[in-house]
């Protein structure tokens, strides 16, 4: 799960996704895209809202994506079109490029629709992204499962 920060969007998107999946079948990590916030826990408007859905994120600490990510997994899930650019170029083959996708087109697919960047706004922007996070990591959660 890839955002900017890896704070705000990416935390909940990991947090939801393991949520619903086995965790001896599937291994689900977080990062973002930029270096601002490494180390740091996420924000607390994405705690807050994943505690009101009964998910505890406070543990996660955000690292940068890195190219060596694409050999550790079979799925990139990126919330908006400029993560997309930036994880994609990071990658060295077709195949690493096909990893990477908009994780709203597992629910709406070829729309390209973006989750939102929730961090200038207010809590209601928090809601938001989480039910649209919802909704696709339980398209992504049928998707992987055996
Ligand atoms: P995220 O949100 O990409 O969903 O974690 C952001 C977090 C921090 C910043 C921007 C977006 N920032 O500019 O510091």
């Amino acid at each position: 799960m890839v955002c900017l920060g890896n704070i705000c969007r990416s935390p909940l998107a990991e947090g939801i996704l393991k949520s619903k999946v086995n965790a001896e079948q599937v291994m689900v990590t977080s990062a973002g895209t930029a270096a601002y916030h490494i180390g740091k826990g996420p924000d607390i408007r994405s705690v807050k809202v994943a505690k009101e859905h009964g998910i505890d994120i406070r543990l996660q600490k955000a690292r940068q994506f890195k190219a060596a990510d694409f050999e550790v997994y079979d799925y990139i899930f990126v919330m908006d079109q400029a993560n997309f650019d930036n994880v994609v170029s990071l990658a060295s083959t077709e195949k690493e490029k096909e990893k990477v996708q908009l994780i709203l087109n597992e629910i709406s697919p070829a729309m390209n629709s973006e989750v939102p960047d929730p961090y200038y706004g207010g809590e209601d922007g928090f809601k938001n992204v989480y039910d649209m996070l919802d909704l696709a990591c339980d398209a992504i959660n049928k998707k992987i499962s055996i």
